[in-house]
């Protein structure tokens, strides 16, 4: 005789076919475009700005972004940046690697999709930004590699959106509330956005540190070896999160760095954090707004 499942087992069932759906809709995400690290590699080995062109040209949608963001963070200039040569020599090389890492991540996120979307973009972008400030101002390396692991930290969170909607009809943010977020996503969904942006940045074969950065950047202390790496993620992470209040929105708390055992271990104090958001505002604003709506 067949065995009925109970109540209890269909829905265990369910569960499990959901996180399987999930994560399969993961692994289906294309390939990180690799003309990002070829550039990389261009500049690196200090390669004759002709071969950079060429490189970029080749692929239009970047030699657009690169020509748009050469004339919106140059714009007080008295001309229109009209070539992508002048783009790149104009932008210098860390911006321009900032550039084409930011044009190609909108391939699977950015400015011009849902609102959602649109926040989680911005927020990326800023975690990015103040990535370098806070790097900076601890004489840490501020390079691409955490700029990249900073902008794509949260990139779990646009499938995990998606299936919260198909499935729970509702947000992330509804979802969360004001729980912990990794655990109320596990709870709701049976998988958070942290693995699931471990599972694509495994696949798109980034380096370990930008692995871990995606995988722990809630929870430093879980990610070994690369804990410090991790924790200035952390920072940028949760600096971004509360500088992001408009006057209708307040963002979330600013974090109190007496309390919080990442800021303290990189001794962060309140004067710090003002420091670090009247550069990101004044400073970098220009940037940012370009980089917002790559
Ligand atoms: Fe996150
Ligand atoms: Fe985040």
């Amino acid at each position: 005789m067949v065995r009925e499942l109970s109540g209890h087992e269909i829905d265990a069932l369910q569960y499990e076919l959901l996180v399987k759906d999930i994560i399969a809709a993961a692994e289906r995400l294309p390939p990180f475009p690799d003309i990002a690290w070829k550039i990389v590699s261009l500049v690196k080995s200090m390669a004759p700005v002709k071969e950079i062109e060429a490189l970029i040209a080749y692929d239009q949608a970047i030699a657009a972004k690169i020509l748009r963001m050469g004339n919106s963070v140059y714009y007080s200039r008295q001309y229109e940046v009209r070539s992508v040569r002048e783009a790149i020599l104009l932008l210098g090389n860390t911006r321009l690697l900032q550039v084409v890492v930011a044009a190609c991540s909108t391939l699977y996120y950015g400015p011009g999709n849902s609102p959602e979307e649109r926040e989680l973009w911005e927020h990326s972008v800023y975690t990015a930004l103040l990535s370098q400030i806070v790097a900076r101002r601890m004489r840490r390396e501020e390079n691409l590699t955490l700029y990249t692991a900073a902008l794509l930290h949260d990139i779990g969170n646009t499938i995990l959106n998606l299936y919260a909607k198909i499935y729970l009809h509702s947000s992330l943010r509804e979802i969360r509330g004001e729980n912990d977020t990794v655990k109320a996503e596990r709870r709701a969904l049976g998988i958070d956005h942290q693995e699931l942006g471990a599972i694509i940045s495994r696949n798109w074969k980034f380096p370990p540190d930008i692995v871990a950065a995606i995988e722990h950047h809630h929870n430093p202390e879980k990610a070994g070896k690369y804990v410090e790496f991790v924790s200035l993620i952390y920072i940028a992470d949760a600096l971004a999160l509360s500088f992001a209040g408009k006057d209708d929105k307040p963002g979330a708390r600013i974090p109190d760095p007496e309390s919080d055992p990442v800021f303290k271990r990189f001794n962060i104090t309140r004067t710090m954090i003002d420091e670090f958001q009247n550069e990101l505002k004044t400073g970098m604003s220009d940037v940012a707004k370009a980089l917002a709506s790559i």
